[in-house]
């Protein structure tokens, strides 16, 4: 009967059919809620009621509307926030999208009220949040940074890929993979000739928390370089250079030969950076890493990073990437004989010594993850 009387509402100019449902209230069995809806229609169809602007609108979509049956007020037993969730419980058909943005609100509004939120502060927020929306481009998102400033991504990543205790430890893959990476056997240099940097060895091993080596495991890595700066990051990139994808012994193995990378920081010319330097004390710097990311039939994927010990901005990593447990002691080795048992030429390294990196890296099954995600999600019920 509602669809039938929407229907009849008299739009002025066109007269499209109505392509969407109506949203019928949950309680329109209310007879109360019945006579508010007749009014609604009456409403609709009014002139002096309901401008051509909303009019117009109607065509695509028929808003379900409620009375104002509750007044709300701060420092009342009904505030804006209780009223706020009335209204989206009312109206929200997806339960998880109603968590999510009730929630959300509920977090906003108690910071508002804990700190006693200023206009003036909320102008300067709202400025901020705008110069992030503009000064974001396909190559550098201002949003996804400062969720990274923050934690947020972070926390994200920990929430999505819990891992067992003895597992290594999981952290943002960062801005720089790329799909473009070659496959070279393991024991190759992943590093093209003329690479900036010192010389470097990594070598090694992917197993299961029994300690059995994870045959024909693939290791995706990139790096920076020992400039600190990503091939994608030169101007004039033919091909892919410190990238590559390896597969594992059947033992789980595997090695390869590059160039040791140093610290870079991260975008800083924008609102985010603004927001560090707010901060006094915090900077944009990253410290020296390798991005991992692990994948094995059975297993769950892990992405990664690993950390040299001498790096600078291990403690204040911008984007909270940095672990404890990811965190390398690297050896230098300056005997030439043993660069050449590494697979290094002649004149390849330079400065008298090659950085030697190891690392075991340890993944989990599908199912011990899954085990602790059902056992986070029944703590957090
Ligand atoms: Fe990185």
């Amino acid at each position: 009967m509602l669809q039938q009387a929407v229907g009849d509402i008299g739009i002025v100019g066109s007269l499209r059919p109505f392509t969407r449902q109506v949203h019928i209230p949950r309680d329109c069995h209310d007879h109360r809620r019945a006579d508010s809806l007749t009014s609604l229609n009456t409403s609709y169809s009014n002139p002096l009621l309901v401008g051509t602007a909303i009019r117009a609108q109607l065509e695509h979509e028929v808003p379900q509307d409620l009375p104002l049956e509750k007044d709300f007020r701060e420092d009342s037993a009904y505030t804006i926030t209780d009223h706020v969730h009335q209204l989206h419980a009312s109206l929200s058909k997806d339960p998880r999208t109603l968590q999510l943005i009730t929630s959300l609100i509920s977090h906003l509004h108690a910071f508002a009220r804990e700190t006693q939120f200023t206009h003036s502060e909320w102008t300067k927020v709202v400025a901020f949040l705008t110069r992030a929306g503009k000064e974001s481009t396909d190559f550098k998102n201002e949003f996804v940074l400062l969720s990274d400033c923050i934690g947020l991504s972070a926390l994200v990543d920990e929430i999505n890929h819990p891992k067992p205790l003895g597992c290594t430890e999981s952290c943002e893959p960062g801005p720089f993979y790329t799909e473009d990476a070659p496959e070279i056997p393991s024991g190759s240099s992943l590093a093209k000739a003329g690479t900036t940097g010192e010389a470097m060895f990594f070598s090694g091993t992917v197993k299961n928390l029994k300690g059995e080596g994870i045959k024909g495991a693939r290791i995706d890595v990139w790096q920076a370089d020992g400039d600190g700066i990503y091939d994608v990051q030169y101007p004039g990139r033919t091909e892919p250079n410190d990238r590559g994808r390896i597969v594992a012994s059947p033992d789980g193995s595997f090695n390869y030969r590059g160039i040791l990378p140093t610290a870079y920081p991260i975008p800083s010319d924008g609102p985010t950076g603004d927001f560090l330097h707010l901060l006094e004390g915090r900077h944009p710097h990253r410290a020296s890493h390798i991005h991992f990311t692990l994948k094995a039939p059975g297993y769950d994927d892990l992405t990664t990073a690993l950390y040299p010990s001498h790096s600078p901005f291990l403690g204040t990593d911008p984007v909270f990437a940095t672990k404890k447990s990811l965190i390398c002691e690297l050896v230098e080795e300056r005997n030439p004989d043993h660069w050449s048992e590494m697979g290094f030429k002649e004149g390849e390294v330079q400065g008298g010594r090659v950085w030697v990196w190891k690392y075991n890296f340890v993944l989990a099954t599908i199912t011990e993850v899954e085990q602790l995600q059902r056992a986070r999600a029944t703590k957090a019920l």
